[in-house]
């Protein structure tokens, strides 16, 4: 597994450690500054689990870590689309590049299936109806332009040499481990401190917000059960929710006051709304269990609890990526 030191692949760590106990896991990981052992450290040292530091660019690595598994799950990216308009190159060398030599080794050693972790985002702006996972890719931002170029790959591999190929495309997720740049850690960590709930220019970006556990019980379903015959699968509620919904209810679930919502200047390039349409992950059977309001109770619990995790991560670099990023909206 790829990337599982991040925020959805250390939970999917949890889930298959308790779900499937006799799976063994080799978790490669770069540790980026998104990256981090902390979440992992439970499994220090247990049976049938294996850390490996390294890059999922480095082929010599990758080949010799994919001679031994029988099948490759790629969390591993460069994930936050702020952080792609300020340093796209990354974005192609890890969503790109990576994936590419992920499956060419998955090729070499004829592995029996290679899971990639997709987003919505390659669908592009939604502005009406739903994302069917047959429509065109039409990304709009460096992270989702990378996201979908990865895809092609894949697909160009499964395609030409017959990898076995499985591709999810997760909406928003959100929960406990998620590294405090995303919308809803923002909105917790900085309400923890009365600091400002940042939203870009009116708040009215409509998302699916899918909980974490939700999403890697989805990825674990498409792993196990999917026919390869069908390999691509929306993952996400349905619902659609905007971000003054989103602080809102944070803010009433801490008892903070709504002035601390601060309208800042736009995203470039922003996304106004993706949709999916779920129906092919329901009828594999499943369904979220998980809805948005319990979800940012339970999250909102996990950070207030959890501050010897985040606290650290919001220092140094974190602020003069956040001073660069926020600017106040201009009107
Ligand atoms: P994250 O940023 O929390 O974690 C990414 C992980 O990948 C980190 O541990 C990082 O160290 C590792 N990594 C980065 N570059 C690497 C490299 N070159 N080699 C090896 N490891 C590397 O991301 P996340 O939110 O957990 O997302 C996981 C996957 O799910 C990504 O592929 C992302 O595109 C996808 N996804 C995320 C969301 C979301 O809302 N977070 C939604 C849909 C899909
Ligand atoms: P984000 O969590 O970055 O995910 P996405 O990859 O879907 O953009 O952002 C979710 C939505 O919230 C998106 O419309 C941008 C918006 N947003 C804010 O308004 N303020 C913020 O501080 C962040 C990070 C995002």
């Amino acid at each position: 597994m790829a990337g599982g030191a991040g925020f959805i692949g250390s939970n999917f760590v949890r889930l298959l450690r308790h779900t499937r106990p006799e799976v063994e896991i080799t978790v490669l990981d770069k540790l980026t500054y998104a990256g981090n052992l902390a979440n992992l450290a439970e499994f220090d040292g247990a049976p049938g689990y294996r850390f490996v530091h390294g890059d999922i660019c480095d082929a010599t690595l990758v080949d010799s870590l994919a001679a031994k598994v029988d099948a490759i799950v790629n969390f591993a990216a460069e994930t936050h689309v702020d952080r792609s308009l300020m340093e796209p190159l990354a974005f192609i060398d890890t969503d790109m590049k990576g994936t590419a030599v992920l499956c060419e080794s998955a090729r070499k050693h004829s592995h029996k299936v290679f899971l990639l972790v997709s987003t919505d985002e390659v669908y592009g702006e939604v502005k009406e109806g739903r994302s069917r996972e047959e429509d065109a890719l039409k990304p709009r931002s460096p992270y989702s332009a990378s996201k979908a170029g990865g895809e092609h790959i894949a697909r160009a591999y499964a395609e030409s040499f017959g990898l076995p190929l499985l591709v999810t495309r997760g909406s928003n997720t959100f929960g406990q481990y998620q590294y405090p740049e995303k919308l809803v850690p923002v909105l917790i960590t900085n309400a923890i401190d009365d600091l400002p709930l940042p939203l870009y220019n009116d708040g009215s970006a409509v998302r699916d917000y899918v909980h974490v556990e939700d999403h890697c019980r989805a990825i674990d379903l498409v792993l196990y059960e999917a026919p390869l015959s069908e390999p691509v699968y929306n993952i996400g509620t349905g619902v659609e929710t905007d971000g003054n919904h989103v602080a809102a209810a944070v803010l009433e679930i801490m008892r903070k006051p709504k002035s601390l919502i601060e309208y800042v200047a736009d995203r470039p390039g922003h996304d106004y709304r993706y949709a999916l349409d779920v129906g092919r992950i329901t009828g594999l059977g499943w369904e979220p269990r998980i809805a948005l309001a319990e979800g940012l109770e339970r999250t909102v619990r996990w950070y207030v609890d959890h501050q010897d995790w985040w606290r650290p991560l919001k220092s140094g670099e974190y602020w003069e990526y956040y001073k660069r990023n926020y600017r106040p909206l201009v009107t």
